[in-house]
C-alpha cells in the first residue's frame, strides 16, 4: 500500500547564499536526504533577517500549508545567526526532544555542536526543523530525525492509530 506522502520546504539563510556568492550545497543535500518522505514543493535561499524569514515560514505554514520545513544555517552565536529567534516567533509549541536528541548524538562528534540554538517546532499542523548550515552539519543532524520523521508527521496529520502499535523503528547496532 502507498504510505502518505509529505509536502516539504528547504528554507536556507545565508546571505551570502542569497546573493548568489555561496552555492546552496546543504539545501540541496537535505532535499535529497528527504526526498523519500515526499516532494520539495518549495525551496528558496534567503537573507539571515528575521522579518524575511518569519513571513517566509508563515506564507509556507499558512498558505501553502507544508507538512515539514526544514531550515538550514544561522542557528549558532555570530550576530548574523537569527533563524531560531525567528523560528520562536512563529511556532504554536516546541518538540523539544527532537531538538534535544539532535544536540545529544551531534555533541558525540564534535563539541561545537552545543553552540547550535536549533528549534524544532509545530506551527498548526507543520513541523518546523532547524538545521546547522554546513553541509556536514546538516546532514549529521537531519540523520538523528529521520526515524522518528514519519511517525511525527503522520501525527501532525491526524493519524487516529495507536502509537503503541505502530511501527517503531528499531536503533542501529
Ligand atoms: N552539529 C554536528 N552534528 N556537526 C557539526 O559539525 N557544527 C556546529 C554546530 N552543530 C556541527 C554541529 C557548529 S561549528 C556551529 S557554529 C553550530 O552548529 C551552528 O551552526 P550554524 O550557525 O551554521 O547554524
Amino acid at each position: 500500500m502507498q504510505k502518505d506522502k509529505f509536502s516539504i520546504g528547504v528554507l536556507t539563510l545565508s546571505d551570502k547564499g542569497s546573493r548568489g556568492e555561496r552555492e546552496d550545497t546543504s539545501g540541496v543535500l537535505i532535499g535529497e536526504m528527504v526526498s523519500h518522505l515526499g516532494d520539495v514543493v518549495c525551496y528558496q535561499v534567503i537573507p539571515d533577517d528575521v522579518a524575511t524569514i518569519e513571513l517566509t515560514l508563515c506564507r509556507w505554514v499558512d498558505e501553502v500549508r507544508l507538512d515539514l520545513i526544514l531550515t538550514t544555517g544561522g542557528t549558532g552565536l555570530t550576530p548574523r545567526d537569527v533563524t531560531p529567534q525567528a523560528t520562536a516567533r512563529v511556532l504554536d509549541y516546541q518538540v523539544p526532544g527532537m531538538a534535544e536528541a539532535m544536540r545529544a548524538a551531534s555533541l558525540l562528534k564534535t563539541p561545537h555542536a552545543m553552540l547550535s540554538r536549533a528549534l524544532v517546532g509545530v506551527r498548526t499542523n507543520s513541523l518546523i526543523v532547524n538545521l546547522p548550515g554546513s553541509p556536514k552539519a546538516a546532514r549529521e543532524n537531519l540523520e538523528v530525525l529521520l526515524p522518528a520523521l514519519p511517525h511525527a508527521l503522520a501525527k501532525l496529520k491526524g493519524d487516529p492509530s495507536d502509537c503503541a502499535v505502530s511501527d517503531a523503528p528499531g536503533r542501529p547496532g
